[in-house]
């Protein structure tokens, strides 16, 4: 049996893309997103990936969302749940239901600049290094214990996306790396 992944993402999905590319130790099984055109979606389809959007707008309250994104998860029996730019924050049932098996990957060196403009605080604060973390998902935000980080130099002359550009190449790699670090058992 190989081991089950499943992704969140809401966005491109470049990173979602670079896992596919790389399934040798690992499946994915689903990708789970909350907003309907995502271009990730795409991705999925034409990679023969089962797709579930749970868009927090066909639900009255953000805890119906959270549980039916649960349910939506588990139909999959993920071994791992891996968060690669899903921009909503997971409810606790989720984060419980998932311990120690669900992970997101961070476009900046944390504890520095959490939150949703990573790669813009970074550059505002005039820093010269940033980068990217792996780390598990825990009820605050970018908070959860470190797995692995990666450094990325600020160049002058960095707009956000080329910044964010960068980062996300080392993270295309970076992902698939822990992904593959996990299906050996080699990261607890
Ligand atoms: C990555 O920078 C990741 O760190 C952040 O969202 C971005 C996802 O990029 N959480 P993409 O949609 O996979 O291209």
């Amino acid at each position: 049996m190989s081991y089950n992944v499943v992704v969140l993402a809401s966005g491109a999905g470049s990173l979602f893309q670079s896992l596919l590319l790389h399934q040798t130790n690992y499946r994915i099984s689903a990708l789970i997103t909350d907003t309907p055109k995502a271009l990730a979606i795409e991705i999925a389809k034409a990679n023969k990936v089962s797709v579930e959007v749970c868009d927090v707008k066909a639900f009255t309250t953000r805890l119906q969302w959270n549980e039916a994104l649960l349910k939506c998860i588990e139909t999959y029996s993920p071994d791992l749940v891996v968060s690669a730019g899903f921009m909503k924050i997971l409810g606790e049932s989720v984060i419980e239901a998932f311990s120690g098996r669900l992970i997101n990957i961070h476009p900046s060196l944390l504890p520095a600049f959490p939150g949703a403009h990573a790669v813009r605080d970074a550059l505002l604060s005039g820093a010269t290094i940033t980068g990217t973390t792996v780390h598990y998902v825990d009820a605050g935000i970018d908070t959860g214990n470190i797995i692995t980080q990666r450094e990325v130099e600020i160049v002058s002359g960095d707009s956000v996306q080329t910044l964010h550009e960068r980062i996300k190449v080392v993270e295309r790699s970076l992902i698939v790396e822990v992904v593959e670090s996990f299906a050996k058992g080699a990261v607890q």
